[in-house]
């Protein structure tokens, strides 16, 4: 009897050890550390199938960096790339006026003739990965702090230009465990990528802000681009001369859906994690900088809702940006939750007890790591103040008040007139035009006014008297509310964009260097002084410090965890995560499947609510169930979950079975999991990917786009073939 209870409970751990993972792994190193527990799970393929060098395709010659911070990958042997919505949501608004409104209609271009080019949108596949640690670390033993850092800068660069060979490729290294390894990155960077289709946001954003986050999700978060390179296939600056490329990997796209417990695998770039911080840091992040931020950003939220609400036209004007500032302030909010939930900050505590002990046995802890803790306690204690002083000036002057930003440009251009850089001027106020322009189509004074009469007064009363300049101070106590604006955005030109363009224009020097005096010029150069000099150093300094003392307890983590496989934190760069399709159970006696249909979306559909306004086409598609092949079970699949690691970034990434074919696409977290970036857990850690046969029913049924699937790899049933078949897809699956 006890061997059986031993042999349930053994066979259990397993079950337990090959559900929910946790990790972002070098795909480099998956034959040393995952690839045999990847296909205990399922995984049918080679580590070379994802990753290889030896001139043969492999999963990442067909997954790029989209822009400056998501995932894309190929999906046809003609360039065509699949993002999210969100990814493309500026490239798709850039091309939106009132008659063509592709955000509100969406956009299928009839023909490569009609795919529209952005200029300024670039697209990178990488090359290769190296570990470059033992270049980038010779000849740095025996130095001091700031001696090793330039060495290790110097021997970066010579890293960096060998890799680069003669500008032909983009180069990055970087440090990996806080600087114990270095990694080389090489890039081929292709400019001409151009928008092939966008559905409407009311199915790419649908559940908007309301529905970001959480689980259960039904949005068709996709969009589709095409790469353009030159006729060796090389990139090339836009030019209508340009060809499709050609990927030498594009994934086939499969039909069979997903089922609880298949294996998956998100191959993408997740920008940054801190897995390893110390207890100290979770304390700040979860009691003082999350709360801190939400707490500005409420009152952003609430001043820009409420302009929303009340005029349509300032809800295009500022839907971007409430999106934005939506998003990360959700996160928080989620991350808050589940590193309370996890008790995060003792666990942190436990771990490092452990690693004290580890220590004294290995009779290190007084040599080494005694002092790393002494330091951490001094440094965050500093860190504490600083932080959050540099939090407030972060949201409210750098990011918030709006008309500061238009003073920080003004500024600049100020300053280099007075330096008599007479040269760069004519190039300065072209881009400045170009920028003001942009930024007053989406600006209104009003709603600019509340953000400052609220806003400003939070630096004042939230922040200690030496982070502020004395100026505000004084301001502040001499006006407030109506009479404060009057003060400052009554007697200003900022605002004024005509007569600001004509100054610009036509102004002399004497009138543009008189700028300087505008109200709200001066109210920002002495905030921005006072950042720049007395709180941004302090941080930067202690943050530096910090980080290398954590190079230090890093490496002595890694000693510790020998023999285990370890992952660096996320750097924006490809890495490999793999789960299961599985749902999970939020809380006590609800529990949440893992996926979602068109069903759910018109439950939800509700013309009153904006981010609930199903389109009329897609209600009449669910009214005749017109699902074709892409239905499952009578209902047409929305989303999935699964337990892959991932964070931002990794939206866009290719969410791919057991055979490395495409399932989805991978948009978000769920909300009992948004602190996975700091603590993962793997009970509640889900990402959230649109199943490929939304966006194949999406194109096909709802847009008319058919023609769009002859150049893609369809595959179900156990067949391979090309577009539009009659495949007999075993859409069992949810
Ligand atoms: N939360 C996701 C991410 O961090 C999706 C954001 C876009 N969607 C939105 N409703 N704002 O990027
Ligand atoms: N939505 C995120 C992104 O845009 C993904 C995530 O944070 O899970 O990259």
């Amino acid at each position: 009897m006890r061997k059986i209870k031993l042999f349930i409970f053994a066979f259990l751990l397993f079950i337990g050890s090959l559900s929910a993972k946790e990790g972002m792994w070098i795909p480099l190193l998956l034959e040393k550390y995952t690839l045999s527990e990847m296909q205990e799970m399922g995984f049918q393929l080679s580590a070379e199938d994802i990753y290889t060098t030896d001139g043969t395709a492999s999963m990442k010659d067909a997954v790029v960096i989209f822009g400056g911070g998501c995932t894309g990958e190929l999906i046809s042997g003609e360039g065509l790339l699949i993002t999210n919505h969100h990814c493309g949501y500026s490239e798709i608004q850039s091309h939106s006026t009132m008659e063509n409104d592709y955000l509100t209609n969406g956009f299928w271009a009839g023909s490569r003739e009609e795919e529209l080019p952005n200029p300024g949108l670039s697209v990178r596949f990488l090359e290769y990965m190296e570990d470059v640690t033992s270049q980038v670390l010779e000849g740095t033993n025996n130095l001091s702090a700031e001696e090793k850092e330039r060495k290790i800068q110097s021997n970066i660069l010579c890293v960096a230009k060998e890799a680069s060979d003669g500008e032909k490729y983009m180069v990055e290294v970087k440090p990996l465990f806080y600087g114990n390894q270095y990694y080389v990155y090489v890039y081929k960077v292709y400019r001409d990528v151009r928008l092939v289709g966008a559905p409407p946001s009311a199915i790419g954003k649908f559940g908007g802000d309301t529905d970001n986050w959480m689980w259960p999700r039904h949005t068709g978060d996709f969009s589709l681009f095409r790469i353009y390179a030159d006729e060796n296939n090389e990139p090339a600056d836009y030019s209508p001369d340009n060809v499709p490329f050609k990927p030498k990997k594009f994934f086939s796209i499969s039909l069979n859906g997903v089922q609880p417990e298949d294996f998956t695998m998100v191959l993408g770039n997740p920008g940054r994690t801190m897995e390893y911080i110390p207890s100290h840091e979770v304390d700040i992040i979860l009691n003082q900088r999350d709360p801190d931020r939400i707490a500005i950003r409420d009152k952003k939220l609430e001043i820009i809702s409420a302009a929303m609400e009340s005029d349509p036209e300032i809800r295009i004007q500022y839907s971007a940006k409430h999106a934005s500032i939506s998003n990360a302030w959700k996160k928080w909010q989620g991350e808050i939750l589940g590193l309370q939930r996890l008790d995060a900050v003792n666990k942190k505590l436990d771990f490092e007890k452990d690693f004290r002990n580890w220590a004294e046995t290995e009779g290190v802890w007084e040599s080494e790591y005694k002092k790393v803790f002494a330091n951490f306690d001094t440094l965050y204690f500093i860190y504490q103040d600083f932080i959050k002083a540099s939090d407030y000036y972060s949201e409210i002057v750098l990011r918030g008040i709006e008309l500061f930003q238009v003073a920080a440009s003004v500024d600049n251009m100020v300053r280099n007139l007075e330096n008599n850089q007479d040269i760069k001027w004519e190039s300065q106020l072209k881009s400045a035009e170009e920028y003001l322009s942009s930024f007053f189509k989406d600006y209104n004074r009003a709603t600019d006014e509340k953000l400052f009469t609220e806003l400003l007064p939070m630096l004042a009363s939230d922040l200690k008297p030496e982070f502020l300049p004395v100026y505000l101070i004084e301001l502040l106590s001499k006006h407030q509310g109506e009479d404060l604006v009057k003060k400052v955005y009554g007697k200003s030109v900022l605002h004024n964009w005509p007569e600001m363009k004509e100054l610009l224009a036509e102004g002399n020097k004497q009138q543009l260097l008189k700028l300087r005096q505008d109200p709200i010029v001066e109210l920002y150069n002495r905030l921005n002084f006072h950042f720049e000099t007395t709180i941004n150093p302090v941080v930067n300094v202690v943050s530096k410090r910090i980080d290398q003392n954590m190079e230090s307890y890093m490496a002595g983590i890694m000693k510790m965890k020998a023999g285990e496989p370890l992952y660096p934190d996320a750097n924006l760069t490809l890495r490999v995560a793999y789960g299961k399709v599985e749902g999970y159970n939020p809380q006590d006696g609800v529990k949440y499947k893992h996926y979602t249909t068109l069903k759910g979306v018109m439950e939800k559909d509700n013309p009153e609510i904006y981010d609930y306004d199903v389109p009329v086409r897609l209600r009449e598609l669910y009214d005749t169930k017109d699902f074709g092949r892409y239905a499952a079970n009578g209902d047409l699949p929305v989303c999935f979950t699964a337990s892959n690691h991932t964070t931002g970034g990794n939206s866009g990434s290719p969410v791919i079975n057991a055979e490395g074919h495409l399932v989805g696409v991978n948009f978000d977290r769920c909300w009992e999991g948004t602190m996975s970036d700091i603590m993962y857990d793997p009970e509640m850690c889900r990402n959230i990917a649109v199943d490929i046969r939304y966006v194949l029913f999406l194109i096909d049924k709802f847009a008319g786009a058919g023609y769009l699937l002859e150049e893609m790899e369809l595959v179900g049933g156990g067949e391979k073939v090309r577009g539009t078949t009659s495949i007999d897809a075993k859409n069992q699956g949810g």
